[in-house]
């Protein structure tokens, strides 16, 4: 959710500015603007939509100077139009400010500051930040840090701001609250500063991941200062970062998405590697381990999570409970902070979250940890938010997903909260050897299946063009199989913008068979197992009212074959696994409906990679 970017040192900020707002674009796409002082003037370009609309709008003006910011916008306050993207400037025209998060007390203190004379050209709260910071620095007559430290104590919400100053061209100030900031510290008095470490790779390994209600202050060939809110001195931490450039490149490939679609026989592998031991039938998961009394009386888990990385934590409900016999419960992370939630200090919290920043999720974990719950994170983005604001945790290692729509994240999810599921089940013993040895050699062996189904891409293709131009979709699966279903349709609608629903396939009689007719087709997941007779009455109820039936099924299977429209084959694995395998089909679907609709896949209209706001 919006990008910042920043920049000073020895070379042009510029390049390195765009370069990094195509990086983070990702994260919103609404505007994008630079600011860069050079020869004591701020020079700001804006203007509504991508980076290359950016880049056109700069054009041949001069853009010149060795300090700068950058910023891509996912819009909240106001109108993505050009007024309100990023950077906004001071009344007087000589501070600019990038910023990501909410100022929730903005209109009180505009109120205020119009009384003092202050006047707006947008309707953002970023741009009343920034004149609240000049009203301190010009009346209080403090440093520019002072003045961001002081207004900073009056402001209510997230922030993760960096500010500079026309008449001080070697400064530039970084400061945050749960909004996440790295500092990238180059050669030769090379500073980068950005949401993410996406821009900053390139360049230096050597980060800090600025904490909540910390500010930076840092000068031109000088020592990188922090101190915090209360303005005590903080030591930094550098850490090395073990992002790889090339994960943040599309390899070939026409869209992230399908590049993250085609990686999962590899991240699934990376999930477990070093994890499994098959041969002694041990599974290590460090998180698990440090805490083993915690695991072994959980009275409960509690998954939280949002969008896929709930379906992911649906998944997971059937793996724990069958497993490891513990009653577990999945909240939409937005709904359970806003209720007053019964959570026991023998209960386990588990967040789930690619991102590791979204706000929601966050503000879970920080209910459940008042509540004094154990908190385990599963994060995709290592040193985000989430994943030190939890216990304990576990990493997915699915490397950077950069496609808005998740794919490979939910996948490594389920592969890692199965391997937690099983590890718990061993301690607890509530699974036979036989069966852990089973399951685990089934893990092992989910990457050469998905790689299997993979190659039904072109089939899948076919099948996407038959069906590309439809309003309405249905998506139905049983048990473990139902969140596959809720994840193909939220797949389809928020890449293609067709109205789709999932549902337990045995739902659709209590209301959505009213929906089909011959225009409606129904993707149902039919694989072979507990279920599958079941599935098999649903998809004969679609029929008879003249739906069309596109069925996953089992290799080999007949029955369904008979019945369906069209069936996609995929491998047998244990139905505890089933849906790492069978949302592979439902993830390139999309990808090639949107694709033949015309739609930006990699970008969907209205959407961003991580909703760092409630
Ligand atoms: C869907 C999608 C979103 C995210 C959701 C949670 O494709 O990407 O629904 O799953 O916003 O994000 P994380 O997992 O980063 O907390």
């Amino acid at each position: 959710m919006c990008g910042i970017v920043a920049y000073l040192g020895k070379e042009e900020a510029y390049p390195i500015l765009i370069k990094g707002l195509h990086r983070l674009e990702y994260r919103g796409y609404d505007s994008a603007g630079v600011a860069l002082i050079d020869e004591g003037d701020i020079q700001v370009y804006k203007c509504k939509g991508k980076v290359s609309e950016l880049e056109n709008h700069v054009g041949e003006n001069s853009h010149h100077g060795s300090i700068g910011m950058g910023h891509t916008r996912w819009a909240t306050h106001g109108q993505p139009n050009d007024e309100n993207a990023h950077p906004h400037q001071s009344n007087k025209g000589n501070l600019a400010i990038i910023h990501n998060g909410i100022i929730e007390n903005y209109a009180t203190l505009k109120e205020e500051l119009i009384n003092r004379g202050h006047t707006f050209q947008s309707e953002t709260d970023t741009e009343v930040l920034v004149n609240l910071i000049e009203d301190i620095y010009r009346h209080a007559k403090v440093s520019l840090a002072e003045a961001v430290r002081i207004s900073l104590n009056e402001v209510v919400g997230a922030y993760a701001i960096v500010v500079m100053d026309r008449d001080n061209p070697g400064q530039l100030i970084a400061a945050k609250k749960s909004s996440p900031l790295v500092i990238g510290i180059g050669e030769e008095g090379d500073y980068y500063i950005a949401s993410d470490a996406t821009p900053i790779v390139e360049y230096t390994k050597n980060v800090i991941y600025l904490e909540d209600e910390e500010i930076a202050v840092i000068n031109r060939d000088q020592e990188l200062k922090i101190m915090n809110l209360q303005n005590q001195k903080v030591t930094p931490y550098v850490q090395e970062l073990e992002m790889q450039l090339e994960a943040l490149e599309k390899g070939g490939y026409d869209h992230f998405m399908l590049k993250e679609i085609y990686e999962q026989p590899r991240s699934i592998k990376d999930c477990f590697r070093g994890r499994m031991n098959l041969q002694k039938g041990i599974i290590k998961m460090q998180g698990i381990d440090d805490n083993k009394d915690q695991w072994i009386n959980a009275r409960r888990i509690i998954i939280v999570a949002c969008g896929t990385s709930w379906h992911a934590g649906l998944v997971a409900e059937y793996m724990f409970e069958d497993v490891a016999r513990i009653p577990v419960e999945v909240e939409y992370a937005s709904e359970f902070r806003y209720r007053n939630p019964i959570i026991y200090p023998d209960d386990i919290v588990i967040a789930i979250s690619q991102s590791g920043e979204t706000a929601d999720t966050l503000a879970a974990i920080e209910l459940a940890k008042k509540k004094g719950a154990h908190i385990f994170g599963v994060c995709n983005v290592v040193g985000s938010t989430i994943s030190r604001a939890t216990h304990s945790g576990a990493y997915t290692h699915a490397g950077p997903e950069i496609g808005v729509a998740s794919t490979k994240a939910f996948t490594a999810q389920i592969t890692v909260l199965s391997l937690i599921a099983l590890s718990v089940a061993q301690m607890r013993e509530t699974i036979s050897n036989e069966r852990l040895y089973r399951l685990m050699a089934e893990i092992n062996s989910l990457p050469d299946k998905v790689a299997q189904v993979l190659e039904s891409n072109d089939q899948i293709e076919s099948i996407s063009e038959i069906y590309k131009d439809v309003a309405n979709a249905l998506y139905l699966g049983r048990g473990n199989n139902f969140p596959v279903a809720l994840e193909g349709a939220l797949k389809l609608k928020e890449i293609s913008y067709i109205h789709a629903e999932g549902y337990p396939a045995a739902e659709m009689k209590h209301g959505p068979i009213a929906l089909i007719d011959e225009n409606m087709p129904v993707f149902v997941i039919a694989t072979q197992d507990e279920s599958y007779e079941k599935v098999v009455s649903n998809i004969q109820e679609v029929k008879a009212r003249k739906g069309k039936v596109i069925a996953i099924v089992t290799y080999g299977d007949e029955q369904v074959k008979k019945l369906a429209d069209y069936t996609i084959e995929i491998p047998k694995t244990d139905s505890l696994l089933v849906p790492l395998v069978a949302v592979i089909p439902f993830q390139l679907l999309s990808y090639h409906i949107a694709l033949m609709r015309g739609c930006n896949v990699d970008q969907p209209r209205n959407l961003a990679k991580s909703v760092t706001v409630e």
